[in-house]
């Protein structure tokens, strides 16, 4: 049976990544769970992110997907290689759960003349070293530095992203990374959760500085993905439609999902376990 594409974040942030593939592939179902009730997973430690996010992945299954992504940095780079290895094969062999770090970096080796790359992340993110290392694969020479940003992902699930205060805390880190390496001319933000800090982060980054959002990169990697996996994409059901799961208050998520999507969105709620 056909069935929509899964997308799982922690909680708002993957909608910036549900956004541009929507724009870029509208003629799918897709099925969106945010995990309200336990943001952030950006300071969990590696189990508690796996087993959450093991957690959503099969109440996907559960829901027919065959396909998921996984929009969320920490996920991807905590819980994604175990999933793949690990669950997949004993779960269901044939489903397929795909993360966002490697379609992202693919992009930045025509984008960075200095060599020297920047990365915005969750603590979890940077921590897991999965971006250099990723990069390293790819890119040998070049060099990466990161930054975690704990309070960033807060001010975006706490609707603070475009306030006066949210400007302290942009600039902090924006000013800690050029610190650690000045020859930064390309910056990655590693979370979801970032662009909807864009006007703040432009603000106060310089202008020669290339901003790497995900949302694109993501889109075109999963069109590429379908058209090379024919099998998968003829399981994808064609609806145009989108249903939306939360872990906390589906009114709280409606309401915040509809500014973020700019439409009239409902939403279920769930429990995970
Ligand atoms: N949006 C997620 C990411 O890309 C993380 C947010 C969180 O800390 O829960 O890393």
């Amino acid at each position: 049976m056909k069935s929509p594409i899964g997308i799982f974040d922690s909680g708002y942030g993957g909608l910036t990544i549900l956004k541009e593939i929507q724009k870029r592939l509208p003629e799918y179902d897709y099925l969106y769970l945010g995990d309200n009730a336990r943001t952030p997973y950006g300071t969990r430690s590696f189990e508690v992110v796996y087993e959450y996010t093991l957690q959503a992945v099969k109440k996907l299954f559960e829901e027919g997907c065959h396909l998921i992504i996984l929009a969320c940095n920490t996920a991807s780079a905590k819980a994604l290689r175990t999933i793949q290895q690990n669950d997949l094969p004993r779960i269901n062999a044939r489903k397929r759960v795909l993360g966002i770090i490697r379609p992202t970096i693919e992009n930045i080796n025509a984008l960075t003349h200095t060599r020297h790359v920047g990365v915005l992340g969750t603590p979890g993110t940077i921590s897991s070293g999965s971006y250099p290392l990723e990069i390293q694969k790819l890119f040998p020479d070049i060099i990466v530095t990161g930054e975690a940003c704990p309070l960033w992902v807060p001010l975006v699930e706490n609707g603070e992203y475009d306030k006066e205060g949210a400007d302290y805390f942009v600039r902090q880190h924006l000013d800690a990374i050029l610190q650690k390496d000045s020859f930064i001319d390309t910056l990655i933000l590693g979370c979801t959760h970032y662009p909807l800090l864009i006007n703040k982060i432009k603000k106060y980054l310089p202008s020669r500085i290339h901003i790497v959002s995900q949302g694109k990169h993501v889109a075109a990697s999963l069109e590429d993905y379908l058209a090379r996996h024919p099998e998968i994409k003829s399981r994808c059901s064609t609806g145009s439609l989108c249903r939306f799961l939360t872990t906390e208050s589906e009114n709280t998520f409606a309401n915040i999902a509809s500014i973020f999507l700019q439409g009239n969105i409902q939403a279920e709620r769930i429990s995970l376990k």
